[in-house]
């Protein structure tokens, strides 16, 4: 059964245990208005507390842009206090997909420039198609990316080759992305959803409180202030003292396959 949810510039939608957000403003290639920044963030939190969403996938409508930036046009007469502001609001939402305890995958199926580079790089994984490229073209328009484009890029893809395409503005094509490990996997465009979805139906299999440990434990790596090394040895502890744990290793030792408790 499939479940929508309207909303005014995205799709959320439900099928099979997965929640389906299509950023969905084709005429203006998906680009990011204030607008849709706040649905991403409702249908997000609305989706981490939702017993019936087990995975996130992100796309955008139609064949040509996944997101091809923040929306350009609100860019005109934005006082600094109103800049920092914008960018504060949008880091905001985009942490909740980071943090978010369900997996998210970006299926990038066409531009993801700016704001939608920002935000495939804040999911989990990402999922291309052939025709995606991606970008922070921001200097083009006197800025710098300001959804957490400089740091995000660079841990993924190390301060080189991310200071060359922030300063650039150069577009990496999807091969390029999946060789600087941007991207985990570059599929063709029929194949990509599936793909996305796959990936999310074998996470599915595992313990959700496990995974929800990952999630943690591999933020804290890159969260000022906190010893990720700690964190692990807490987190890893912690699984103890879940039904999971107790499933998934007398699971093992009765040689059958663990029957995980969905939330
Ligand atoms: N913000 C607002 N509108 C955008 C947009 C953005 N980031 N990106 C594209 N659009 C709009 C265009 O203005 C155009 O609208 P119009 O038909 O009303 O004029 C429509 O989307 C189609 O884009 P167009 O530029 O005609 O398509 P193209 O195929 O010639 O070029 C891109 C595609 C992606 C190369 C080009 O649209 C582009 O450079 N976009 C901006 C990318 C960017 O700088 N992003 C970072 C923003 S911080």
């Amino acid at each position: 059964m499939i479940k929508e949810v309207t909303y005014e510039n995205i799709q959320a939608a439900v099928a099979n245990g997965i929640l389906t957000i299509t950023i969905n403003r084709p005429d203006k290639l998906n680009a990011l208005n204030r607008r849709t920044i706040e649905e991403i963030g409702e249908a997000v939190d609305s989706a981490a507390s939702d017993p019936a969403i087990e995975g996130i996938i992100f796309t955008g409508s139609g064949s040509k842009a996944f997101v091809a930036g923040a929306d350009i046009s609100e860019f005109l007469n934005v006082s600094v206090e109103e800049g920092k502001k914008m960018s504060a609001d949008g880091h905001s939402v985009f942490k909740s997909i980071e943090q978010c305890p369900k997996p998210v995958i970006a299926a990038v199926n066409g531009f993801a420039l700016g704001g939608g580079c920002e935000l495939a790089m804040s999911c989990h994984m990402r999922v291309a198609s052939e025709n995606a490229k991606f970008g922070q073209p921001e200097v083009n328009l006197g800025l710098i990316p300001g959804y957490g484009g400089t740091q995000r890029l660079v841990q993924l893809i190390g301060k080189s080759k991310a200071m060359e395409l922030l300063m650039t503005a150069d577009m990496l094509s999807a091969q390029d992305a999946l060789h600087f490990g941007l991207v985990n996997y570059v599929t063709t465009a029929d194949q990509l959803l599936p793909k996305c979805e796959e990936l999310l139906n074998k996470i599915r299999q595992k313990s959700p409180k496990a995974i929800e440990g990952i999630i943690n434990t591999v933020d804290a790596y890159y969260t000022d202030g906190v010893n990720g090394f700690a964190f692990e040895v807490d987190a890893f502890g912690k699984c103890f003292g879940t039904d999971d744990c107790k499933e998934g290793v007398n699971a093992f030792l009765e040689k059958r396959k663990a029957n995980f408790k969905r939330s």
